[in-house]
């Protein structure tokens, strides 16, 4: 089983980054193989709205569309069993980094649902407010994705130290993580598309 956390900070030195280690760790200690994936690493470059209006969208026209920096990143989402989206709060969303990143997703589910099934934890931290605006964000276009949560599944940290009861939350969400792919392993969720009316 693996699980990574990405951490959506521009910062090198980001809380976002100490506070995905946590679950992590968490993690790791119920059996799960986990690494830690900062986005500064890598050039992601904007969506370039491909999807819109029945266009074409899946994982080799995003590798055409300047997708060299961030396609090696989406097929290990596909590899994985869970991810950690960690980010700082950056006017009431996710940072631009990590926004990229799910705008880029796109491809891994236009045509193919292909994050079907896959269980998600939320970490956002944040200084003055916004961070449930976020959360409920990524909530939102997650589950659309395929994803699965469980509960418990988001925590934010307020500034620059973690307290106690925040670090409790995070390591619980680590451990239920690995306990809901445990249960939910090779199930598949998404059975509409036979039953929708084909497009022209
Ligand atoms: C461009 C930008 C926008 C921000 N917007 C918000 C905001 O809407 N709400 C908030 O509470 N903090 C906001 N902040 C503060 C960051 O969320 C805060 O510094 C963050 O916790 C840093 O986390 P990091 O160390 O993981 O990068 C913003 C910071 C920047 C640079």
């Amino acid at each position: 089983m693996e699980i990574i956390g990405i951490d959506g900070s521009p910062r090198k030195e980001s809380v976002t980054s100490r506070l995905l280690t946590i679950a992590l760790e968490e993690a790791q200690r119920e059996g799960a193989y986990t690494e830690l994936v900062r986005l500064r690493d890598f050039d992601i470059r904007p969506c370039k709205g491909c999807a819109s209006y029945n266009g074409r969208c899946n994982l080799e026209e995003c590798l055409k569309q300047e997708g060299e920096g961030v396609v090696p990143l989406l097929e290990r989402l596909i590899r994985v069993d869970g991810v950690i989206f960690g980010s700082p709060v950056y006017w009431f969303g996710p940072s631009g980094l990590m926004k990229n990143l799910i705008d880029r997703m796109t491809c891994l589910e236009h045509e193919e649902k292909l994050l079907d099934g896959k269980v998600a934890g939320l970490i956002f931290n944040y200084e003055d407010e916004g961070a449930s605006i976020a959360i409920g964000e990524l909530f939102l276009t997650l589950s659309d994705m395929g994803f699965l949560f469980p509960p418990y599944s988001y925590t934010y940290n307020q500034g620059k130290e973690i307290d106690p009861h925040t670090e409790a939350y995070i390591r619980q969400m680590g451990k239920n993580m690995v306990r809901l792919i445990k249960d939910t392993i090779q199930k598949k969720w998404w059975w509409i598309r036979d039953h929708l009316p084909q497009g022209p």
